[in-house]
């Protein structure tokens, strides 16, 4: 159509509802993404009430052609439909978790691309008592059924009491095994059940553990039928935690909680938090939900080297104001970089933490140690022996073009001493270390006076195995000759 006016005139674009519905159904790579969707909303409505209960179910029921899925909330209800149903709108948002005031419309274009197949049922205060209201597919921008429906005669769908909303779809058995793991694993629907807990916990840990959001999944397929979402969060050891920084955008400042460390695979996990290339990196959350994850090369300038396998960085960007948050794409899965907010962040992020670390934190930290202790006995031996001489981190096997180190070597003037230490238990494998820097060193034609072994204290067999080792020859022929010290003995005290 079009409205002509002297030499200028009007094109009036028009919606093509079945080509609009399918559109905006291609949306996510999976079913889980999608579904945080109606989770996103329902988190953002318990949130921004002051109810204190604050549960989500997740209900898969079997049908013939797959499952029909209910997501029910305990929130306030909605009771501005049309604007709800509107797409880009974006007056009634409550949290910065409504962003682009499409999640909900894309979730169920997503689901059922036929749309006719969904409903969303709601309850809420204004509601007539003992009634709810129901809105049902098709979807159209002409206009959507709405049915208030009387309790006693169509009693609610759900299982939570009070004002709440429900959203509901059929899906395809084809869409839900698109919960399955990537790289076509086994398709179980007990396993699917499993990635998709997985994938919850993980994405809202942080409003699981500290704002009270109760997510339950029921599924017959479930062992027991049920299963409470716990936070899912990694294990292992913090290079650094810091929370409350302030990252400026602007002249506008935003709260951060940063953190990074070597992370431990955990039993159970299968898809977050293990020490491989696709779990490594950045994680990033807005007001505590994932938004991005993974990101290595975004970030930092990097050799695509295995050592960073283990290193996770977690940002949570904490703020109510939705100007000075990064913008989100419009799934929610991924940061704008486009967004000169996003890149302003990734520099900050940087400044935190300018190199991946290549060792471990608690290497870290025994090289520290080490290179106080190389410093304290250089300077105290140099007073007699002006040759003394203390090296970190010193290489061995270098006939065979190694790359393995020894915490320390130390010229004393007289003797050669190689040292290995730990913080902590030094164990058995941390004696054997030792040995084989020895029979390095020896091989290097650099050989050893003395092995020192150092720790906080010594597990179960390690003075034995010392003691058995001290009574044998190495290659030369020569006694082996290694000792056990604290590090206070070593020459560091604190
Ligand atoms: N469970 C719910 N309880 C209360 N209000 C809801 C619920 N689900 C949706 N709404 C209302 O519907 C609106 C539209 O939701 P929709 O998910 O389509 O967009 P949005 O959340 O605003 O933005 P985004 O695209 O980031 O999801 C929300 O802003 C909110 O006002
Ligand atoms: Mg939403």
């Amino acid at each position: 159509m079009q409205t002509i006016k002297g030499s200028k005139y009007t094109i009036v674009p028009s919606i093509d509802e079945k080509g609009f519905w399918e559109g905006i159904g291609k949306s996510f790579k999976n079913l889980s993404q999608a579904i945080w969707e109606p989770v996103d909303n329902s988190i953002s409505n318990l949130l921004s009430n002051p109810k204190s209960v604050r549960n989500i179910i997740i209900a898969f029921e079997r049908t013939l052609k797959g499952y029909l899925i209910r997501i029910e909330d305990c929130g306030t209800g909605i009771s501005e439909l049309a604007q709800a149903f509107s797409v880009g709108n974006r007056n009634n948002q409550t949290t910065t978790l409504n962003e682009h005031g499409y999640g909900m419309k894309n979730f169920l274009a997503f689901c059922d691309s036929t749309n006719s197949a969904w409903a969303i049922y709601t309850r809420t205060e204004t509601d007539r008592p003992g009634t709810y209201r129901k809105v049902s597919a098709p979807y159209s921008t002409i206009g959507i059924k709405v049915e208030v429906i009387d309790e006693k005669i169509q009693p609610w769908p759900g299982s939570l009491k009070g004002t709440g909303t429900i959203v509901e779809v059929e899906v395809s058995q084809t869409l839900f095994f698109t919960l399955r793991d990537r790289g076509g694993g086994t398709a179980l629907d007990a396993k699917c059940f499993e990635y998709l807990c997985e994938d919850l916990g993980f994405v809202y840990s942080t409003l699981i553990d500290e704002h009270n959001i109760a997510i339950r999944v029921d599924a017959d397929a479930i062992p027991d039928g049920t299963r409470q979402i716990k936070a899912l969060r990694p294990v292992g050891e913090f290079y650094k935690e810091l929370e409350n920084l302030d990252w400026t955008f602007e002249g506008r400042k935003v709260r951060v909680d940063i953190s990074w460390m070597d992370v431990k695979d955990q039993p159970g996990v299968n898809r977050y938090y293990r020490r491989s290339a696709r779990c490594s990196g950045a994680e990033i959350r807005l007001n505590g939900r994932v938004i991005a994850y993974n990101l290595l090369d975004e970030i930092w300038p990097r050799d695509n080297h295995p050592s960073t396998n283990g290193f996770l960085l977690q940002a949570n960007i904490i703020s109510s104001d939705r100007d000075v948050l990064p913008s989100t794409d419009r799934t929610k899965t991924a940061l704008l970089e486009s967004d000169p907010k996003t890149q302003s962040l990734y520099d900050w992020i940087r400044k935190q933490c300018p190199k991946l670390p290549k060792a471990k934190p608690s290497e870290l930290r025994e090289l520290d140690m080490f290179n106080r202790l190389s410093k304290k006995i250089e300077k105290f031996y140099k007073l007699t022996r002006p040759n003394a001489y203390a090296e970190t981190n010193y290489n061995v096997y270098r006939c065979y073009n190694s790359n393995i180190k020894a915490d320390m070597r130390f010229y004393d003037g007289e003797a050669v001493v190689y040292y290995e230490g730990k913080k902590g238990e030094a164990d058995l494998l941390a004696f054997y270390q030792l040995l084989m820097y020895w029979d390095g060193a020896v091989a290097d034609n650099d050989p050893p006076t003395k092995g020192i072994l150092v720790g906080d204290g010594f597990s179960p067999g390690v003075k034995d195995i010392i003691a058995y080792y001290n009574s044998r020859l190495d290659a030369r022929g020569h006694p082996y000759f290694f000792k056990a010290q604290t590090w206070n003995e070593a020459g560091l005290e604190d």
